[in-house]
């Protein structure tokens, strides 16, 4: 079984995308209903829910956790690899993809603006990769809050829309090569952003992380050939809402259609 962590459902976007390449696999989902938005706690705490899902997942025997939020991430990541005896799986905002294509397309003089919650945005990981890609005076950070409450509500459009719409108007989109979304949740807005800035590319992290995911596996012999389900978890507890699960993967199914 392989355990995916989110602070909600967020993580689903990765969830779905890792299904897409490893379809004969068992998952734990587990989505911390009950202290999401992480991006309003300390470190401190983010770490102290983090360990419980990572008790939970220990206690179902997990071979692999992926940590399919970036502001746990950024927080989690070092000590939870150090600790524990099987791969820790993170996903990270795309900055390198997104750099590397703006150089393939003659467009490395424009720049990125890199969406995700502001623990993401200012944390000394995010910063690391930056400096490892030498993007520093090409990015700029917008930190989107509410757009994660906007799908944790299933409200996809109408007022999320216009809350997107919002944030970008103060910046020049014509200076820019590509829109990173550095935060799982907001994937479900990603048709929103390409109408409101259908010059751009969007991306996010879930296509490399899976296959990263992938190749790990592989490498380390793990990969299961097994009849595809998932568990559903809500805070230590088995979910009593699975309807609510599926309609997020439904809307990612329409996506991508
Ligand atoms: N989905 C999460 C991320 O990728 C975090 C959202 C939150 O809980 O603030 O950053």
């Amino acid at each position: 079984m392989i355990g995916v962590f989110d602070s909600g459902i967020g993580g689903l976007t990765l969830l779905r995308e890792i299904i897409r390449q490893l379809p004969d696999e068992k998952y734990c989902y587990y989505a911390d209903t009950d202290h999401v938005p992480y991006s309003t706690k300390t470190e401190e705490q983010i770490r102290g829910f983090v360990d419980k899902a990572v008790e939970y997942f220990l206690a179902q025997k997990v071979k692999a956790i992926v940590l399919a939020c970036n502001t746990a991430t950024n927080v989690c990541v070092e000590y939870l690899r150090a600790s524990l005896p099987f791969p820790v799986i993170a996903i990270q905002p795309a900055v390198k993809v997104a750099a590397d294509n703006a150089v393939k397309n003659n467009e490395s003089h424009k720049k990125i603006l890199v969406c995700a919650t502001p623990v993401t945005l200012r944390s000394a990981r995010f910063q690391r990769l930056l400096d490892t890609l030498d993007v520093n005076s090409r990015v700029e950070r917008l930190g989107l809050t509410e757009l994660v409450n906007f799908a944790e509500k299933e409200i996809f459009d109408g007022e999320a829309r216009q809350y997107i719409t919002e944030a970008l108007a103060p910046y020049h989109l014509d200076e820019f090569s590509s829109i990173v979304l550095g935060c799982t949740h907001f994937t479900y807005f990603e048709p929103v952003f390409r109408r409101i800035a259908p010059g751009l590319n969007i991306y996010d992290g879930n296509e490399g992380t899976a296959r990263h995911l992938k190749n790990i596996l592989t490498k380390e012999n793990l990969l299961a050939h097994d009849s595809l389900s998932i568990d559903y978890v809500e805070s230590g507890i088995k979910s009593h809402n699975i309807a609510r699960f599926e309609r997020y993967m439904n809307v990612l199914e329409h996506q991508m259609d």
